[in-house]
Parts: C-alpha cells; sequence; structure tokens
C-alpha cells in the first residue's frame, strides 16, 4: 500500500468528527467495518463490509476490494441492477454521482457519515448516511434525494441501501407466512440469477414476506458459528430487498421503498428521504445477528425499549366483541386476583348511532356505546384503578366502514378510485383512511388526543390495522401524483404517530395488524410491542415465535395464554405449555377467566408469580436458541442470559412425541464458563427435575448440558438459573 493512502486512510479513522479530507472512509462499530474510497469529483465506491479491520490497506492488498458504486445509479454504465434512477424533465434518464464533500458528527446517540454526491451536470444530488453506535453492533444507512433543477425530476428507482457481500457458499435465511403463520423461517442456498423479497399489501408489510433476512457469508446456516449478516428495512409500507448474484465474486443487495407503482415526482428542493436500512455483521452464527438487532432495538429503535412490560388480559378471544362493564369487571377481578397488571379491553366498545357488534360497521366512530358501557370509559379505568390494574383500550384509527357516521360525513376521506366500485374488506363494508391527507392524520390523530385527554389513566392502546391498501386512488393527490400513495401513507401515518410520541411519551403503544402484520422497525420507534400473531395455539407459536425472535427482541413480542381447544388450530395443549411459551415472550392472557377451573386459576397464579421472577431477563436479556422448531428432532429449546451472566431463564419443550425417540443433550449457551449456577423448575405442575436444587458450572452446562425427561407430547419445563455467591 502507498505511503499517501495508509496516512489518508489514518486520518479518516482517527477524525471523530468534521469534514473528512481523507479519500478513504472506514466506518467501524466494535465487530465490523465499512471501507469507502471517496477522492472529491470522483464516483465514491464500496470496497468492504465485513469484519473490523485492523489495518484497512489489506482489503486493496489482498485483492478483495469491491470498487462498487455506493449507491449504483442508472447512468453511464447502466447494465447491472441500480439503487437509483431519475429522469430528468428533458427526458435525460440517467445519472452521474460525484463525491462533494463527506463529513462526520456526533447524533443522537451515534456517529453518523455523510457522504455528499452530486450529478456531474444537472444540479442533482443524493446523500449517503452511515450512522454507527458505540453501544451496539447495527449500522443504519439511508440517503437523501434533492435537486434544484428547473421542473420536477422522476425517481423510479430509491433504494435505501446498496450492499456488496463477497460471494461463497451464501445461505439466505427469511421469513415468511400469511395470516395465523408468519415469520416461518426459510433457508436455502443462493443460487445464480436474482431473489426477490418484498411486499404489496400496501397497508400491513409483514403479512406474507418479512422485510429482514440473514446471510451467510461461507457455509450453512447455524444458531452459534460463522459469519452472517442481517438486514432489516425499517419502513412500514411496500418494501423490495434484492439479492443479486450476476457474476462470480460479488452478491449484491438492494434494499428499501417497493418502486413499483410508486414513481415519486420530486419538486425542486424537496428531500426525498428514504427509510433507514439497518445491517449487522457476527460472526457468532445466526444468533449473533439477533442478539445484535435486539441490542440495537432495546437502545435506540424500539419504544421504551428498556423498560419493562406489564403483564396483560385482553379480552378479545375470552369474549368477543361482547364486552360491557359488567364482563369487564369480572375478568379484571379475576385477572388481578391471579397477579396480573394491566387489562385490555379490546374490539367493540364504540359506536353510537352504529353500536359495533360485529366486523360490518362503527370503525371511524370512536365514541363509547352507551348501551354497553353507560358509565362510559371512565367506568372501566375507575374499576381497574380499585383493582390496582392498568387499563388499555383497542382502536383501528386508520380505517372506517361504509355503514358508520365518520363514512356518511366524509365519504371522500376513504382511499377509492372513481367509476370504480369499492372493494371492501372485513365484514364486506371496511375501508382503509387515506393517511396521504393532512385533514385525515388530523382526525387519525384526534382519535388518540382525545381518547387521552378525557380518560388520561388509558395506559396501553392496541392500535390493529385489518385491511390491504384495495381501490388505489386519492382523493387528496394531484393527478400527476396519484403514485405517491403507497409512500404517502406511510408517511402520513409516520406523522401521526410522531405526534402522538410528542405529546404522550408515556403511552404504551402494540402495533397489530390482523395479527402480525406490522413486525417492522418503521412502526417500533412508536410501539412498544407488536401483536405477533392471531393463531395463539402454542404449538405453532413455538414456530412463529422463533422466527420472529431472528430480528426482534421478546421485550416486544406479544404472546398471550389461550384456551385449550385453540380457536385458530382446534389443538388441545396443557395450560402448562401455554403458559411457558408465553413466559418467553411478552406474556399475557387472553381468555374469559370466568371459564378456568379453580386448579387452572391457582396454576396461573403460580405461573405468573414465576414469570416475574425471569421477566427482566427475558425482557432485557441474551437470546441464544438452542433446538430449532424447524430442524423437527420434536424439541425446541432457548435461553435468554443477562448482561452480567449472573441470571438466565431455560425453555425446552417437547413438539411430538413417538416411540423410540432420540433425546438431544440440553446444552445451553451465553453462560459465564467459570460460574456457578443453582437451577430451580418454574412453573411447576408436578415434580421438578432430579436437577432442581443443584449447582452447575457453566462450563458443564454449556458443554455438557442436563439430561431429564421432558415428558410425552406437549410437555415443557422452564428453569431459572442464577449464578452461585
Ligand atoms: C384483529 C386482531 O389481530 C385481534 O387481536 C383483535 O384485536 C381483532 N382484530 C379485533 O377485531
Amino acid at each position: 500500500m502507498n505511503k499517501r493512502l495508509a496516512s489518508a486512510l489514518l486520518c479518516a479513522a482517527l477524525l471523530g468528527s468534521g469534514i473528512l479530507r481523507a479519500d478513504n472512509i472506514v466506518i467501524s462499530n466494535r465487530k465490523s467495518s465499512i471501507l469507502i474510497t471517496a477522492p472529491k469529483g470522483e464516483s465514491p465506491r464500496i470496497q468492504y463490509f465485513g469484519p473490523r479491520l485492523v489495518n484497512p490497506g489489506d482489503v486493496f492488498d489482498s485483492g478483495s476490494a469491491f470498487n462498487d458504486p455506493v449507491y449504483p445509479q442508472f447512468g453511464v454504465q447502466c447494465s447491472r441492477e441500480t439503487a437509483i434512477q431519475a429522469t430528468h424533465n428533458d427526458g435525460n434518464m440517467s445519472l452521474e454521482l460525484v463525491v462533494e464533500s463527506v463529513t462526520r458528527e456526533n447524533r443522537d446517540g451515534g456517529q453518523v457519515t455523510a457522504i455528499a454526491t452530486r450529478d456531474k451536470f444537472y444540479p442533482f444530488y443524493v446523500t449517503i448516511y452511515y450512522k454507527t453506535y458505540p453501544d451496539c453492533e447495527v449500522i443504519e444507512t439511508w440517503t437523501e434525494i434533492r435537486h434544484l433543477e428547473k421542473k420536477p425530476v422522476t425517481l423510479y428507482r430509491f433504494a435505501s441501501a446498496f450492499l456488496p457481500v463477497r460471494r461463497g457458499d451464501n445461505w439466505l435465511s427469511h421469513f415468511h407466512g400469511p395470516w395465523g403463520a408468519e415469520a416461518y423461517l426459510y433457508e436455502e442456498a443462493l443460487r445464480d440469477g436474482m431473489r426477490v423479497i418484498k411486499d404489496k399489501d400496501g397497508v400491513r408489510n409483514t403479512q406474507n414476506s418479512c422485510p429482514s433476512f440473514m446471510l451467510t457469508l461461507d457455509g450453512r446456516p447455524d444458531e452459534q458459528h460463522g459469519m452472517v449478516i442481517g438486514g432489516t428495512l425499517a419502513w412500514s409500507g411496500n418494501y423490495r430487498i434484492a439479492i443479486d448474484n450476476d457474476n462470480a465474486h460479488t452478491t449484491r443487495i438492494f434494499a428499501g421503498i417497493n418502486e413499483d407503482q410508486s414513481q415519486y415526482i420530486l419538486e425542486p428542493k424537496e428531500v426525498f428521504t428514504t427509510p433507514v436500512f439497518a445491517f449487522t455483521f457476527s460472526d457468532e452464527g445466526k444468533g449473533g445477528v439477533s442478539r445484535n438487532f435486539h441490542r440495537w432495538a432495546r437502545l435506540h429503535r424500539l419504544n421504551h425499549g428498556g423498560e419493562q412490560r406489564s403483564i396483560l388480559l385482553n379480552s378479545w378471544e375470552g369474549v368477543s366483541m361482547n364486552v360491557n362493564q359488567e364482563v369487564m369487571d369480572q375478568m379484571m377481578a379475576d385477572f388481578a386476583a391471579m397477579g396480573g397488571e394491566m387489562f385490555v379491553m379490546d374490539d367493540g366498545w364504540f359506536g353510537d348511532k352504529y353500536p359495533r357488534n360485529n366486523g360490518t360497521s362503527s370503525l371511524g366512530d370512536w365514541v363509547v356505546c352507551k348501551e354497553k358501557l353507560p358509565e362510559g370509559i371512565e367506568g372501566l379505568t375507575a374499576s381497574a384503578r380499585e383493582k390496582g390494574l392498568k387499563f388499555g383500550i383497542w382502536i383501528e384509527p386508520e380505517m372506517t366502514n361504509s355503514k358508520s357516521e365518520l363514512f356518511e360525513k366524509h365519504p371522500e376521506w376513504v382511499i377509492q378510485q372513481p367509476h370504480r366500485e369499492m372493494h371492501k374488506g372485513r365484514g364486506g363494508t371496511q375501508l382503509v383512511l387515506d393517511l396521504s391527507n393532512p385533514e385525515v392524520q388530523e382526525f387519525v390523530f384526534g382519535v388518540v388526543d382525545k381518547l387521552m385527554t378525557a380518560h388520561p389513566e388509558i395506559a396501553y392502546i392496541k392500535w390493529d390495522a385489518n385491511m390491504t391498501l384495495f381501490n388505489y386512488g386519492s382523493t387528496y393527490l394531484p393527478r400527476d401524483k396519484q403514485s405517491h400513495l403507497y409512500i404517502a401513507y406511510h408517511r402520513g401515518l409516520e406523522n401521526i404517530l410522531k405526534r402522538i410520541h410528542a405529546k404522550y411519551p408515556g403511552l404504551v403503544m402494540q402495533a397489530c395488524a390482523s395479527g402480525g402484520g406490522r413486525i417492522n422497525y418503521g412502526l417500533l420507534p412508536y410501539y412498544d410491542e407488536f401483536w405477533t400473531s392471531d393463531n395463539t395455539d402454542a404449538l405453532q407459536r413455538i414456530f412463529i415465535q422463533w422466527g420472529v425472535s431472528n430480528f426482534f427482541p421478546a421485550v416486544a413480542m406479544a404472546s398471550h395464554v389461550s384456551v385449550d381447544t385453540n380457536y385458530q388450530t382446534g389443538r388441545k395443549t396443557p395450560l402448562k405449555l401455554r403458559f411457558d411459551v408465553a413466559m418467553s415472550g411478552r406474556m399475557g392472557m387472553e381468555l374469559q377467566p370466568a371459564h378456568m377451573t379453580d386448579e387452572d386459576k391457582a396454576f396461573a397464579r403460580r405461573a405468573i408469580a414465576d414469570y416475574k421472577l425471569i421477566r427482566p431477563v427475558v425482557q432485557q436479556g441474551d437470546l441464544y436458541r438452542l433446538i430449532s422448531p424447524f430442524d423437527k428432532t420434536g424439541y425446541a429449546s432457548l435461553m435468554y442470559v443477562s448482561p452480567e451472566k449472573d441470571h438466565a431463564a431455560y425453555f425446552v419443550y417437547k413438539l411430538e412425541q413417538y416411540h423410540n425417540m432420540p433425546r438431544p443433550a440440553f446444552r445451553m449457551a451465553g453462560l459465564d464458563p467459570q460460574k456457578r449456577y443453582l437451577v430451580r423448575e418454574l412453573s411447576l405442575d408436578g415434580k421438578p427435575i432430579p436437577q432442581d436444587g443443584k449447582t452447575f458450572t457453566g462450563a458443564f452446562l454449556m458443554e455438557t448440558g442436563l439430561d431429564f425427561e421432558v415428558g410425552g407430547e406437549y410437555a415443557s419445563h422452564v428453569l431459572e438459573l442464577k449464578a452461585a455467591e
């Protein structure tokens, strides 16, 4: 490596903030680095992403530099996939971006490196941002696009990120599944050609594929070992992640808003900011990638990420829309007696002219139904207060029904097309409000604001969204900007959420969208958690939660105990399994306690008390996935370990039973090999395992593990481990 390059690299690496004069930019956190060459007046190039660089010059000397554009543009060389394509008003479809400046500054707890570029001819500007944090291993990247041309420019491509990785035996892990089977894990070796993960629902973007993936750098995916990168797009609307293998050396990843039917007319001076794409590298397998994302979420991306969540009872599966003061009182009293902490009244409480008794009416009419709740919400908050519970409420504020006072007053507020009959959703009447319209945004903000102003004791809002964006078209957007709707809808949603967040910083909110339809980091800065799935069958939840846990921490993963002939699958499972699965996330219940036997209530009381013991480590600890349900051994197990490694919670589930079934070793992970841990079985329903009350070294637990009979089909165990003094 020549001397000039070496000193430039050193200068770039040492410089804390300000303008970086060096041509070569190293962006590092503790475990990984990106190397970019960005000489002024030339095309900025990404040369490397991988394990932290000690000596950046090695990248060039070794011949492994990518030398790919940082933000590939359709332009002079146009045979490859691109991150950006803009058509100027004179018809020219190309861009040629060169570096204007590179700056670095500390912002919001992290360090932001900005590579400002400009087209060689047109006054068209793109700034590419990378943000690192001193306390976590995730890098965020996004871009800002603007121009000072005389007339609008049309954007046809506007990825958040481009990331090259060295092609090897790359395996893709991605997550897919429809309603009730969300986030199932799929793994495949990458082949030549392009693999696209995308969504076009318009409203809920994780009901089929998830905008998150992992890619191994060499070999089959493994939970504990191997170099893996993970990426997730922090956006709640349509997305597209394209992984392109078009030659022998490089795999190219493009991630961003799905541009299909979304070309964007960019006015002079308007700034188009793409959503954040967050990515990370780990040399501790998929588990390491997950822990990196969880930590980033808890510290920087999830509302109240570091705070403990309440144990709640939600009324939905218990009483459906048949809510009234008496039944709510009884549910609260029963739950309080079991040790619960919060009660959430779900759908069915609203509607004056049209009381909400089923899915055919009332969305938009957010006034209490006096027939059902003569004492109003005040009657419920008072009752909760008296029982020592917090109170939460369900809304679906982005929607209306054609049978509602709102629709009668404002038919123009729904998403619709001229000259066409409207395609309606749930109940044959549901419609989506047009959040691109600021008046509608004001209305939706007002739904929460009015509730909170009138009832400041409301501690929790379950925010539902049960419809796809059908009838694409807006009465608000001008004729030439109809193609903005998919994007404007989600920007409108974010505006509303930002206002709610600013005015009610302590309010806890759940993102629900027909179950797990909105599990994305675009929304989580404003929501504390998500409803993981409408499927509450404990067995299937083991699979769904396993998938979701790859990117999202347990503190945000709502997991409820429901009745024993499960409504979604018809399966019967023991109450213990239902609790033991819920205990591995943010535990709650979703049933009518009046239908529980005294024995079941006594068990629930014990399990809730036990969950409180391990809640800090489940909700704030590091996750180690141990035996995957997708490996079909008949078992699944996982554990959480506190950052100090002095407290852990271990879960094992028996998924099926057949004769002569081999039993895997129940090895643990993440413990301190030197420490001794006292093992105690929790959530007990019968005799404890023989190891209960005994002490083992962390090394033994991780290398050899415990050996015990789990039991027959749907048996389960929860162990607490505490470092002995
Ligand atoms: C769909 C949600 O996923 C359920 O949990 C429940 O809130 C219903 N909507 C209520 O209509």
